[in-house]
């Protein structure tokens, strides 16, 4: 049994890479809410540091060796300090990142991490297995406290696809869907806590198919309008989706379900045919562009958000120059844009790289015209009568930020609002990275 007579001891979490990382970190801090220990902002105090960490470009994973290094000093100092390091670098370099940094006590991989609480209680090790238990199931359940208004939900984890130049597929392993009743009885108990907007997780997330709750199976959309008959529940969101599983009945449910929000997150990766082949994505550039037309049919003002990754071995200038000409007769809202950063274990990691500073020019080029569609997108909005949940209070007096249906940070002036308030807001000015309104009367 735990002995919680002691003082709490605390935890500092640093969280990289995507949203099932944080979503992970959470899960991870309730799982450990139940050894004793509470969570602390400052790393100096810490009786645990943990690093759950992302593998996605080689700047990514070389980060956890910089805050390694930097923790050294503080191991020093107090040897009793644990270091565990979770997530997708744990996952692809299990027992090396010891051998490299002796100071991590345990390694512990994305599907294995409802061992954590046992391997800290054991001292430390390192677990990057593929349990075949839901490990979600096997996490110690949170003490029923109040949440932030906005939540994360894993729904679906791991990729098939096997993109030539991703790692996902190797650190999270096979597709794998959660049984819809799981998945609506957290969303449940999230809505009693106070969320009212939920963001649904998976790494393919679109390409949910699950169990339904009277046996059976559900495709993506169904799931979506199980969750929107939650009462309490606003909004709902869902990242990160592949094109090739956009099914009709989800492109319907973005026509038909009011509570799901016009945003939709499709990464294309590059708007050559070549490439898109070299990268194993399995669509044309010609099948992206009706798919979007479809979906614009479907929800006329949804706002679309994609990545692409430049420099791919064999990229030329005309396929640079296709890329961009997608990106023209797109229009995104707004989108992320990486340089190719050659993974070991993946396709693409052999092929001949091409030349740095072209690369990086394009980069460059890309981001430019990107910029100018998101400041554009963000103009659109102004005159706009939109809602916002606020979810924190702003930088200044009186001030709340929340979020728009199209995902935009609103400041609003509403000096008696309350964090998790759902209002109408008319949008008065765009900034660069934000938008700024005006309360308009409930
Ligand atoms: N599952 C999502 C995205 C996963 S990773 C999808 O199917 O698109 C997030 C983004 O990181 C990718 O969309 C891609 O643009 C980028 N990325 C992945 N591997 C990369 C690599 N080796 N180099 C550069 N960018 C990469
Ligand atoms: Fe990676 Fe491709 Fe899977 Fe996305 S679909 S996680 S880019 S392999
Ligand atoms: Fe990174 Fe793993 Fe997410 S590699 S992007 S943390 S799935």
């Amino acid at each position: 049994m735990t002995d919680h007579s002691a003082a709490p001891k605390k935890l500092f979490i640093k969280t990289y890479g995507c949203q099932m990382n944080v979503y992970d970190s959470q899960r991870m801090a309730e799982a450990m809410g139940s050894e004793g220990y509470v969570l602390t902002e400052n790393q100096a105090e810490a009786d645990m540091v943990l690093l759950n960490t992302c593998h996605i470009r080689e700047k990514a994973a070389e980060k956890l060796y910089s805050d390694l290094g930097r923790l050294k000093p503080l191991k020093a100092e107090r040897p009793d300090l644990k270091i565990g390091v979770a997530g997708c670098v744990a996952q692809a370099e299990g027992e090396e990142i010891q051998r490299r940094m002796p100071l991590v006590d345990l390694v512990v991989g994305p599907q294995a991490y409802h061992r954590l609480p046992a391997m800290v209680r054991a001292g430390g090790g390192v677990d990057t297995e593929f349990p075949t238990e839901d490990k979600f199931e096997h996490l110690p359940k949170a003490a029923a406290t109040r949440r932030a208004p906005a939540a994360f939900l894993t729904v679906q984890e791991g990729c098939d696809k096997f993109c030539a130049f991703c790692v996902v597929p190797y650190t999270r392993g096979a597709e794998v869907s959660r049984p819809a009743s799981r998945i609506l009885s957290e969303a449940r108990d999230l809505v009693s806590r106070g969320v009212r907007e939920i963001t649904l997780l998976g790494q393919n997330v679109n390409g949910w198919h699950g169990e339904a709750p009277q046996g059976g199976e559900w495709g993506f959309g169904r799931l979506i309008r199980a969750i929107a008959e939650i009462d309490g529940l606003d909004r709902i969101r869902y990242t990160t989706s592949h094109p090739n599983d956009m099914a009709d009945d989800l492109i319907d449910a973005h026509r038909d379900e009011p509570k799901l929000m016009p945003y939709l997150h499709l990464p294309v990766q590059s708007g050559s045919n070549r490439i898109l082949k070299a990268m194993n994505r399995k669509h044309t550039v010609a099948e992206y562009l009706r798919l979007i037309e479809r979906i614009r049919e479907a929800r006329p003002d949804i706002l679309l958000t994609s990545d692409f990754i430049v420099g791919f071995p064999g990229e030329t200038d005309q396929d640079h120059a296709d890329t961009l000409d997608l990106v023209r007769r797109v229009g995104f809202g707004t989108a992320f844009s990486f340089k190719y950063s050659p993974r070991p274990g993946t396709p693409a990691y052999d092929r001949p790289l091409i030349d740095d500073a072209v690369a990086d020019a394009r980069l460059q080029e890309l981001q430019a015209l990107l910029s100018a569609q998101q400041k554009a997108a963000q103009e659109s909005m102004v005159g706009r009568e939109l809602s916002v949940l606020f979810e924190k209070p702003g930088r200044l007096e009186g001030q709340m930020v929340g979020k728009s249906d199209y995902l935009h940070a609103v400041f609003v002036a509403a000096p008696q609002a309350r964090v998790g308030d759902l209002v109408r807001v008319r949008i008065t000015h765009s900034a660069p990275n934000s938008l700024a309104g005006e309360l308009l009367a409930a």
